[in-house]
């Protein structure tokens, strides 16, 4: 089953541009999952010229339809009208001051209002440093240094250094990450634990009794947690008296407005914000109960831009329309429809994918006889997508500008991208196919 014919495409500008910052930018880009050897280089853009709703265009003048979302920032949608007026009104009164505003005061308000373990209120600008922040406040009320972690907290080096000894950061960031540059006094200050397992999470906390700061995890991917494992975890942190962090950066705002606790009916301690908070302005929000917040007052977690007033307006204008639009609705009948006519496509071609996960924030998983097919099969899905105007992987982010025509054109391409890799699967032509280099073990790559 061969496809129609297609429409010549190129990225040969972002290429060019590619080029010149291969010279001048290492690793190109500032984070990793934008990095084009994640994507399909020589097929998916590298190179934005302006994005609007949920359509980016790149340098070349192609027009994408584009599932990634700025890799979870974007919400409501690229250059969103609200936001963006918001944004603007606050540029023309300043973005920073030698004194502070009262938005400040306003959005705090306002977290307190959607979160439930939020009583006050501390900002940052990105998601990892607003762990490091949530961290240091753990450590610094408990007067305990170590941590337990399951999930991806960012590149700090309390994070980190669970790589220290050992390869510990496998199944919670990626492969073959060695800690560079990470002080290797720090090995044994960090451990993980699975998620879904309450015994090792115990076994730990043993072993460690009066020693651990905190739990820090991401509560939820796409995947709902295993009935009562959350509510687990926040028993065996009580017990054991450690701060519980939840690290919402991903998961916030889209399966509910405040987070996977409100969602699951499981409150920490601190939870951290990020990401979706701002619809693309730099934000972060460690929120979380007045016991562990007022002491942070008297530790030294101070940064200029933290202050800064443009992220704030962003995040107010973008919890304002999150709720006027009715957000959490629109991703559960959008995730609902996406799934469905995903799985609808695959079966139609008959190849083994499956978009899975809950609604708000599913996932597509293909299944492979030969392990080692399984880069180049998602590699060809990138491929496939983005020469047929599509920024889609196996993992993506909705936001509110995704709408029926979104929905159409994505079953169109995905139809066709499904049949190539079908072909390739059933012919074993796959490496035929593929006509860029596979997704791979990146940081093995870059850190040599
Ligand atoms: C759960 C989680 N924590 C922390 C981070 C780091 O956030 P940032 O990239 O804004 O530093 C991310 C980013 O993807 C994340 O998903």
């Amino acid at each position: 089953m061969t496809t129609k014919a297609l429409a010549p495409h190129s990225v040969d500008g972002s290429l060019d541009i590619y080029k010149r910052a291969q010279h001048l930018i290492p690793g190109i880009t500032q984070l990793l999952s934008r990095r084009p050897s994640r994507a399909a280089l020589g097929f998916s853009p590298i190179y934005a010229e302006r994005a609007k709703g949920c359509r980016i265009w790149d340098v070349d003048g192609n027009e994408y339809v584009d599932w990634m979302s700025a890799v979870g920032p974007i919400i409501l949608g690229y250059a969103d009208d609200v936001v963006d007026a918001a944004v603007k009104e606050q540029i023309d009164r300043g973005s920073v001051y030698s004194i502070v505003h009262e938005t400040s005061v306003e959005l705090a308000e306002e977290l307190v209002r959607l979160i439930p373990s939020a009583e006050m209120v501390r900002y940052a600008k990105g998601g990892g440093e607003a762990c490091t922040v949530a961290v240091r406040i753990a450590r610094g009320v408990s007067g305990r240094d170590r941590v337990l972690f399951c999930g991806y907290h960012g590149w700090h080096d309390w994070y980190l250094a669970a790589n220290l000894g050992g390869e510990k950061l496998g199944g919670h960031l990626l492969p073959g990450i060695e800690p560079i540059g990470v002080p290797a006094c720090l090995e044994g200050t960090v451990m993980p634990f699975e998620y879904g397992d309450l015994n090792m999470l115990e076994d730990l906390l043993k072993q460690n009794e009066g020693e651990v700061a905190c739990i820090i995890m991401e509560p939820m991917r796409t995947e709902l947690p295993p009935e009562g494992y959350l509510e687990g975890v926040r028993e065996l942190a009580s017990r054991h008296e450690v701060v519980l962090i939840f690290d919402e950066v991903s998961s916030g705002f889209r399966i509910a407005l405040g987070g996977v606790q409100e969602f699951t009916g499981v409150t920490p301690d601190l939870s951290v914000f990020a990401k979706a908070i701002s619809n693309g302005y730099p934000m972060a929000a460690v929120v979380g109960k007045r016991e562990f917040m007022e002491p942070a007052s008297r530790m030294f977690i101070s940064s200029a831009y933290w202050d800064d007033n443009v992220g704030i307006a962003a995040a107010l204008a973008t919890l304002k329309e999150l709720q006027r639009r009715d957000a959490v609705s629109h991703f559960e009948r959008l995730g609902g429809e996406f799934k469905a006519r995903i799985n609808k496509v695959a079966g139609d071609v008959g190849v083994q994918a499956e978009c899975v996960g809950v609604a708000a924030h599913p996932g597509i998983r293909f299944q492979v006889d030969d392990p080692a097919d399984a880069g180049k099969v998602a590699t060809l899905f990138i491929q496939e997508n983005a020469r047929r105007g599509l920024i889609l992987s196996t993992g993506f982010f909705f936001n509110c500008a995704h709408d029926e025509a979104a929905l159409a054109k994505t079953e169109e391409v995905v139809g066709e991208s499904f049949a190539v890799i079908a072909e390739g699967l059933a012919q074993g032509r796959l490496d035929e196919l593929l006509e860029c280099e596979i997704q791979e073990d990146l940081f093995r790559r870059l850190v040599r």
